[in-house]
């Protein structure tokens, strides 16, 4: 698919042909990826961050939020529930939580391999070649790191760097390639600032990158961050647009008579957008219906996504105490329910999309022929 192609769906108001949009997609999805839908337990261990994102709800300086860190016993608690539920993956996730140290987080998953048979996925913000290099070693399989925009400008506003800090994330992905990961990236839907022409270049980008797994939200404002207040204004051009009051995206996508330099609304409608695109962009990628687009349509976000390109849930094992303490974003779907609840209606609904629970750890198709011909991988990212 062209740049352009990209683009024009990216801004298509009209129901009747985007109908046509996630028709294919989901084709696309159920020839290179089958009908499986794979579970992976979310296990959010720490909610501290040495970072200051101007997005998420975890950043250093936001003093009101309660911080947790789960034990390594806790930790392993949750990974057996995954286990004994059928789950193939358990997802570590965090801030980027100093305490989280490089041998701490290589025991626990050098513990999870030894006690269970799950695939071990990562998702624990930048860290250096040497840490990344040893978890791999204790036996990580996946690693998930978005670049949430490709507009540097616009990353560096909202994604400060840390002091001294040189590598971002477009230069981390390629080594967890290179370190035999299989490779998560994405991106959010509608960030203040983002335009159409930087969403088309997002999806141009996962195809570059070749990426092995890609999650896609929409940007929910938190009232506790710079983007969460009308205060906090357009951080592309430094205007006080007030983010979180995007207007109607078809207005918008000819904003100045220009194709693609309209703000991105951070709708449902445009996530499926992209989660559809990437489908096609990347067909064996591994594509999970987020957590953010159940909270923007809890009775049928989720089952939209996975008719819309998506194979992957990943349903939230962390313990309920804890659970609403990880507030990335406000009013996050699957807060109160139980594991039971949650994968007892998630079953159902899934069945009743004619789809299937994927069994094992539902490595990406992509990552697998990667290993037959390693020699193909490494000319890209
Ligand atoms: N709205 C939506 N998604 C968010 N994330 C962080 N903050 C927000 C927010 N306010 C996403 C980022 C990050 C992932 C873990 O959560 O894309 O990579």
């Amino acid at each position: 698919m062209q740049r352009h192609e990209i683009l024009n769906w990216l801004r298509e108001p009209d129901d009747h042909r985007l109908a046509a949009l996630w028709r294919q997609a989901d084709e696309v999805r159920r020839r290179h990826v089958g009908d499986a839908v794979y579970l992976r337990g979310l296990i959010e261990i720490s909610n501290h961050c040495r970072r200051q994102c101007w997005y998420c709800g975890l950043r250093a300086p936001n003093t009101r939020l309660p911080r947790y860190r789960l034990t390594t016993e806790e930790i392993l608690g949750c990974a057996r529930q995954a286990a004994a539920r059928g789950y193939g993956t358990v997802v570590l996730q965090a801030g980027e939580d100093p305490a989280l140290t490089r041998e701490r987080i290589a025991d626990v998953v050098r513990r999870i391999k030894a006690e269970t048979p799950l695939a071990v996925t990562l998702s624990l913000g930048e860290q250096s070649y040497e840490t990344l290099t040893a978890w791999r070693e204790a036996g990580a399989d996946r690693y998930l790191l978005r670049f949430e925009t490709s507009n540097a400008a616009l990353l560096a506003r909202i994604h400060p760097p840390l002091a001294g800090q040189t590598r971002d994330r477009l230069a981390i992905l390629p080594e967890l390639r290179a370190l035999g990961y299989e490779v998560g990236s994405g991106v959010m839907v509608g960030i203040p600032g983002q335009t159409y022409a930087d969403l088309a270049d997002d999806v141009a980008l996962f195809r570059e990158l070749d990426l092995d797994m890609i999650g896609v939200g929409p940007f929910l404002p938190h009232p506790d961050t710079p983007l969460g207040t009308a205060a906090g204004g357009n951080p592309a051009n430094g205007e006080a647009t007030g983010p979180g009051t995007a207007p109607d995206e078809h207005e918008t996508g000819r904003h100045n008579g220009q194709p693609g330099q309209g703000q991105v609304p951070a709708t449902e409608l445009m996530t499926y957008k992209v989660i559809a695109l990437a489908r096609l962009a990347c067909p064996r990628a591994n594509i999970p219906s987020t957590t953010a687009l159940a909270t923007l349509n809890r009775a049928q976000g989720r089952e939209l996504g996975l008719s819309r390109g998506a194979n992957i849930v990943m349903p939230n094992l962390t313990p309920p105490e804890y659970r609403r303490l990880y507030e990335i974003y406000p009013a996050k779907a699957c807060l109160t329910e139980t594991v039971e609840q949650f994968h007892a209606a998630l079953t159902a609904r899934i069945l009743s999309l004619g789809r299937t629970i994927g069994v094992g750890p539902g490595g990406s198709p992509n990552w697998r022929d990667r290993q037959l011909r390693p020699a193909a991988g490494s000319d890209h990212g």
